[in-house]
């Protein structure tokens, strides 16, 4: 362990990650359940080379200014960054690595699991069982919408949202995307692109898959929500702040929209007191997205191998601010 560079891990991660991060690295874990508070991260991370962070800790400038300026890399196991200021890391040449393509067909499976269970109202089905109230079956209870050759809007169409879109193929759906950039046939197969307010009014079913930055920052407010269908389903597997909690609350409360299923929240965790938990239409589970045993051992590993080829010098395999490797 001598002469090797320290690494502070801000949680406990898949071994596989853990241990080929250990074979270049003094590495210490922050045991806790919880993610360790600010406080104790600037102090962990102080003269470390390496921090190898997730999605619940804040990397800004008061983190960097703690670490000190031997800080040489930022490991993210996310392909999300938005918790890190990039632009801060990149003026002191730390590279910032994360892990896309790793868990995209696993978030892509969960934006389905969600997408289904809210169409055919699975939550509500096992609560009603095992409450005790299945008594017969009854023509006019649970009556769900149908999946089948609907239209699916993706909101983002990047890696995850094509891959949201394929399954959506088996389904016989037709498939809108809206994002600035139209894609290539090839790309695109038979998804169309259409303007944001096109799909909104036209998707039965819209999956949000976009990174949150300040243009995506509350994208789904009021205003969008009145141009949805009053049966439209809303799935967000991307993050939080992309809709607006009190204007979705609002929607979903009047029926202006039928259902939301929700990965992700803002505030996350979401509060407990949050009125958005008193509505049956809302289903709701805590950031798992990535979470199979298979995709977060991949995660780990990428996350350790951005962290070993940024100690070593060499170019990450995948890096979040690529710009970095022209200023140093
Ligand atoms: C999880 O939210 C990720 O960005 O990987």
């Amino acid at each position: 362990m001598a002469g090797m560079p320290r690494v502070f891990v801000t949680r406990k991660i898949p071994a596989a990650g853990l241990q080929r991060l250990q074979a270049g690295a003094a590495v210490t874990v922050w045991p806790g359940e919880l993610p360790p508070p600010p406080d104790i991260l600037r102090a962990q991370v102080a003269g470390c080379t390496g921090l190898l962070s997730l999605v619940t800790d804040r990397v800004d400038e008061a983190l960097l200014d703690a670490a000190g300026p031997q800080l040489r890399v930022v490991s993210q196991m996310a392909v999300g960054v938005d918790n890190i200021d990039l632009d801060a890391c990149t003026a002191r040449g730390v590279p910032v690595g994360h892990t896309p393509g790793v868990l995209t067909e696993t978030t892509a499976d969960l934006a389905w699991a969600l997408l289904l269970a809210a169409a055919r109202r699975v939550v509500d089905g096992e609560r009603f069982v095992r409450s005790g109230n299945w008594k017969t079956f009854d023509p006019l209870h649970m009556l769900g919408l149908d999946v089948h050759g609907a239209t699916l809007g993706c909101v983002g169409f990047g890696r995850i949202g094509q891959a949201v879109a394929r399954r959506a193929h088996g389904f016989g759906m037709r498939v809108l995307y809206a994002q600035p950039r139209a894609l290539a046939a090839a790309e695109a197969g038979a998804a169309r692109h259409v303007p944001l307010a096109t799909l909104l009014r036209e998707s039965d079913f819209i999956t949000l898959h976009t990174p949150l930055n300040p243009q995506t920052r509350h994208l789904i407010g009021t205003p969008q929500f009145e141009l949805m269908k009053r049966s439209a389903v809303l799935i967000n597997t991307a993050r939080g702040p992309i809709v607006d909690p009190q204007a979705l609350y609002a929607a979903l409360h009047a029926g202006q929209i039928a259902h939301a299923a929700l990965d992700v929240t803002d505030p996350e965790p979401i509060l407990m007191d949050s009125p958005l938990l008193q509505l049956e239409n809302l289903t709701i589970t805590p950031h798992v997205g990535s979470a199979t045993l298979q995709t977060r051992d991949r995660m780990a590993v990428l996350a350790a191998e951005n962290m070993l080829a940024g100690l070593a010098g060499a170019r990450m395999p995948h890096c979040a601010n690529p710009q970095v490797y022209a200023t140093v």
